[in-house]
């Protein structure tokens, strides 16, 4: 497999949860203390909190999807100076505001959310924060108006699109450096027709070759967990070739339950010669990526 390292850490592990989740200080960049008249419940009444992450000394936001957990799958420095950071699927904001945290340089949080309405303002004014909001698709990422990045977050979208191989080579036009994707994987959550995901099986129970071939399951309706926000799940090789595809050298770095977390650098686009996709002038949605290099 050109361009795709596959980097197993051992046995799979569960879920992760939130009690307990341990919290890394970054040295420089510490939590900051709960500040005089600080209430709770004005920060977080009447917002859907997705993301669980320590704002002050103690204080979480009471969402479930654990920050710096996922942060360490993935592999994110503790120390992002100098660096400029594209969070794409941002939401609450939790993962940029902590890329700040760590010292990054600039941090924007690309997403479809309100801001006002997703507590990502909310949050940027308690932590007197530099971070741009960008409302905007992953499609419409464009390095002419945003210019290049050295890190781009994209954890938690991939299965949410309709087009992941179009936001794959979106999010290779806008990365200089690395890209970190968190997602949903089917290699422990095959879909069997007319059942749910609470009834998915293995891939390889189907047939153990399968965990080598890369496969999107397509979800036409809620059968991933209910949720009609969910389009494709992929398998552990259809994420490594797809990003591999678009020009990133990708490495698995940890699995769980039906998760996975990978890291990615950029690397010169080889697999486009000679296809139809790679003639840009033909294919106006592509036009713009530069697709040579
Ligand atoms: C499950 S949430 C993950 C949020 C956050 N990244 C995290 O891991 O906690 C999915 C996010 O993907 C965003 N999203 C879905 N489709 C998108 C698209 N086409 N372009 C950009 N963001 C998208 C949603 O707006 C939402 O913020």
């Amino acid at each position: 497999m050109r361009g795709v390292r596959r980097i197993w850490k051992g046995r799979q592990s569960p879920v992760p949860t939130v009690p307990g989740n341990p919290v890394p200080t970054v040295p420089g960049n510490p939590v900051p203390a709960v500040p005089v008249g600080f209430v709770e419940a004005e920060l977080f009444g009447g917002v859907r909190w997705h993301q669980h992450w320590e704002v002050f000394g103690g204080v979480y936001l009471p969402g479930h999807n654990p920050v710096q957990l996922l942060l360490e799958y993935v592999g994110l420095p503790d120390d992002l100076t100098g660096k400029r950071v594209l969070d794409v699927g941002a939401w609450n904001g939790a993962f940029s505001f902590e890329c700040e945290r760590r010292g990054a340089d600039e941090v924007v949080a690309f997403s479809l959310e309100d801001p006002d309405l997703s507590g990502f303002n909310r949050l940027k004014a308690v932590l007197d924060s530099k971070v741009n909001y960008v409302l905007g698709s992953v499609y419409n990422l464009d390095p002419q108006v945003m210019g290049r990045f050295d890190i781009v977050l994209f954890l938690g979208v991939l299965y949410h699109l309709r087009y992941p191989l179009l936001a794959a080579d979106m999010l290779r036009s806008v990365t200089a450096g690395q890209l970190f994707v968190e997602t949903h994987v089917i290699d422990d959550c095959f879909i069997r027709p007319g059942k749910g995901s609470s009834e998915a099986i293995p891939l390889a129970q189907v047939a153990p070759v399968l965990r080598d071939v890369p496969i999107w399951q397509f979800y036409r309706r809620d059968e991933l967990g209910d949720d009609r926000s969910n389009w494709f799940g992929p398998n552990v090789t259809a994420v490594l070739e797809g990003f591999g595809s678009a020009g990133f050298e990708i490495s698995l770095l940890h699995r769980w339950g039906t998760r996975a977390a990978f890291r990615a650098e950029v690397v010169p686009r080889a697999d486009f010669e000679g296809t139809y996709d790679g003639q840009d002038a033909l294919v106006p949605l592509l036009d713009g990526l530069n697709l040579s290099s």
